[in-house]
């Protein structure tokens, strides 16, 4: 079978395919778990959203190229993080943190890295923080751990993602630069708002 084959029927019909979507409402379990334990004590939503999807074939093939890497299975399991992905989006920035905080003691999850893009925006201005975990899945044959991108953020940082992502595949070459800043410019509009909505709870919550 062509490479590129058995990478289309891996990310799409599979034991990892399966596995994969597991894992995925494993993850999504433990978010509502925590979801609903702070909201008890803190008397207040802090997880307001939380999805979870494989990545595409296609939108694998794309990345795998972009890294200059072999169209396959082996070669998007051992260098992309994000083949199985959980995005929550957060009511605050310090909830983002808290969640986070809850997550890493958990016994049965393994954090193999974590991306701080909140501390330190991408250059793009992106913004977010990013765990890679491993989620443990018991099958009949044993246990299998399954690597797991989550990608925290408010709902701010939410919004100039997805446009941003949007914008970004209508730009040309010729614009890019200056669109470039001004979008950037946006995300940290952003990030002061964000740090801004926080400060007005904290007052409220003193109250
Ligand atoms: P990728 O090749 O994009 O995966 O970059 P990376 O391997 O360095 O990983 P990183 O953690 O930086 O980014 C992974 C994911 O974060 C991406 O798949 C996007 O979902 C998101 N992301 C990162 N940078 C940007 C950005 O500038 N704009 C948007 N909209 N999303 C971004
Ligand atoms: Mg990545």
């Amino acid at each position: 079978m062509k490479e590129s084959n058995r990478l289309k029927e891996n990310l799409t019909d599979s034991e990892f395919n399966i596995k994969g979507e597991c894992a995925i409402s494993l993850l999504l379990t433990k978010l509502d778990i925590i979801n609903i334990d702070l909201s008890r004590k803190i008397g207040r939503n802090v997880i307001q959203m939380r999805y979870g999807r494989m990545k595409t074939y296609e939108s694998t093939c794309k990345k795998l190229k972009k890294k200059n890497l072999e169209k396959t299975f082996s070669a998007a399991v051992e260098n992309l993080t994000d083949l199985i992905g959980v995005r929550a989006i957060c009511s605050y920035v310090d909830d983002i943190y808290k969640v986070a905080g809850i997550l890493e003691k958990q016994k049965d999850i393994r954090l193999l890295r974590v991306k701080d893009y909140i501390d330190a925006p991408k250059k793009s201005g992106y913004q977010s923080l990013h765990l890679i975990l491993e989620i443990p899945i018991s099958f009949q044959e044993g246990i299998q751990w399954m690597k797991v991108e989550l990608q925290l953020r408010t709902a701010a940082m939410d919004y100039w993602a997805n446009l941003d992502h949007q914008l970004r595949y209508k730009k040309g070459k010729k614009e890019a630069k200056l669109i470039d800043e001004e979008l950037r410019q946006c995300a940290e509009e952003v990030g002061k708002l964000d740090r801004k909505m926080m400060e007005i709870r904290k007052k409220i919550d003193k109250i």
